[in-house]
């Protein structure tokens, strides 16, 4: 007998904690995006998910289904010089300060690759690349897909919004899970992400699967279970894919807010910034580099080079941007003296999003406005001495009235010890990784 597809029995045999077939899945996906599954019975189906879990073949069918519920772009057939280019693309499952695309982008199609990273933009705590660029004057993230292949021809490196007509099915769904408390769970957002990862045509894939307070995923384990399932997912699809764990407890860099990011994002460009973004934009760089077929390539090099700055300034410049532009800065301040003499041994990741939210650098409803100029910036890094009375944080923001939900927000979110902390996480903030297995790709 095969299994009904209407949506109240799908719903149903997943509520009961039975395995959905195939059928069922592309039954359901493909009626949520004709609008005939209503979006109460999707987020019925998406809590019955988040409570039952997904079985590895469930997963993929999810994917699938969504990925079909769109256009799947294809960016093979791009050659410069006669010579076929490679496109590798890298992912982050989101964290606080989380700017590395913005150097990892122009640094890796510095030696010839082709970078196509489709972006989203932030919801919550967790900043997106689009706000952040935005905050560039001029710089526009609509990029026509004929106008996406010429740019990965002419720099190499394009950072946009998707396209509408890419995984629609996920567009719809995300924004559902966002307001019924469905997000936290692995076969959603795994069949999430690389539904939209496939569906973009990239040839390689590095996830950055985030760690800790600032993440989705608190624990290793978990975030281990999401990369594995993650590097399957695009395995199976052929896009040569592998993932690092990264360490997201402590916010990453020294800043979270757009304009405050780009700047030092440029900073590390410049062959400077703070150590833990330099390290790990290297070592995902590295990956990038190696899934392209550059294994021996030191990225460190473009970096003091001045290569990786002169693709920022043209992939910036192509989408209208004046990288030379000063950026916007916050009408006000306001800053958080360090209680102590002695380390800084937490600075959690989560509050720091949360106060850099409250400041405007990010929105509570799709669609809303964020600041370019809010944000927080700290002065020190988990590990660092810092000296009782001396600026440990500041925040920025356009209306001062913000200041008073940020500071309640950074109660309690730092601790000034005497002793030097044991344990931190490696500088580079690489704390595992897992590869495709032998038998996959
Ligand atoms: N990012 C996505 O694109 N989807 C999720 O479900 C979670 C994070």
């Amino acid at each position: 007998m095969t299994a009904a597809t209407d949506p109240v029995s799908v719903i149903g045999a997943k509520r009961d904690g039975g395995e959905l077939t195939t059928g069922q899945i592309d039954a359901v996906v493909a009626g949520f995006t004709a609008g005939t599954v209503a979006p109460e019975q999707m987020s019925a189906l998406a809590m019955a998910i988040v409570w039952r879990g997904m079985s590895r073949r469930e997963i993929a069918d999810w994917t699938a289904a969504m990925i079909a519920s769109g256009r799947r772009m294809d960016l093979s057939g791009l050659a410069r010089g006669g010579r076929e280019l490679r496109t590798v693309d890298k992912h982050s499952t989101g964290g606080v300060g989380d700017k590395i695309t913005l150097p990892l982008t122009p640094l890796v199609a510095s030696y010839g690759l082709a970078v196509p990273q489709l972006s989203g933009r932030g919801l919550g705590h967790t900043g997106g690349t689009l706000d952040k660029l935005e905050a560039i004057p001029g710089w526009s993230a609509s990029v026509t897909p004929a106008r996406l292949r010429a740019q990965l021809l002419e720099v190499g490196a394009v950072i946009c919004a998707a396209s509408d007509d890419l995984a629609p099915a996920d567009r719809a769904l995300y924004a559902l899970r966002d307001v019924t408390g469905t997000v936290a769970s692995i076969p959603l957002i795994a069949a999430s992400i690389m539904s939209k990862k496939i569906a973009e045509g990239t040839g390689a894939l590095v996830l950055d699967v985030k760690v800790g307070s600032g993440a989705f995923m608190t624990t290793y384990d978990d975030a281990a279970e999401l990369a594995r399932v993650m590097v399957e997912l695009g395995s199976d699809a052929g896009v040569r894919t592998c993932a690092l764990l990264t360490d997201m407890s402590s916010p990453l860099g020294r800043s979270a807010g757009n304009a405050l990011e780009v700047a030092e994002a440029v900073e590390v460009l410049a062959g400077g910034g703070p150590r833990d973004v330099v390290e790990l934009t290297l070592a995902l760089a590295r990956e990038m580099l190696a899934a392209g077929g550059l294994p021996d390539v030191d990225p460190a090099e473009h970096l003091a080079g001045g290569q990786a700055m002169d693709a920022w300034r043209a992939m910036i410049a192509a989408q209208g941007g004046d990288p030379g532009a000063p950026l916007p800065r916050a009408a006000e301040t306001c800053s958080v003296a360090a209680p102590s003499s002695g380390f800084l041994t937490r600075l959690d990741a989560l509050a720091v999003g949360l106060a850099a939210w409250e400041l405007g650098a990010g929105r509570s409803a799709p669609g809303a406005a964020v600041s370019p100029s809010a944000g927080v910036t700290w002065h020190a890094a988990v590990g660092d001495r810092v000296s009782e009375g001396a600026p440990l944080l500041t925040l920025h923001a356009d209306d001062p009235a913000r200041f008073d939900r940020a500071l309640a927000r950074l109660d309690g979110a730092y601790e000034v010890t005497s002793d030097a902390p044991a344990g931190l996480p490696p500088v580079d903030r690489v704390i595992g990784r897992v590869d495709p297995s032998p038998a996959s790709g």
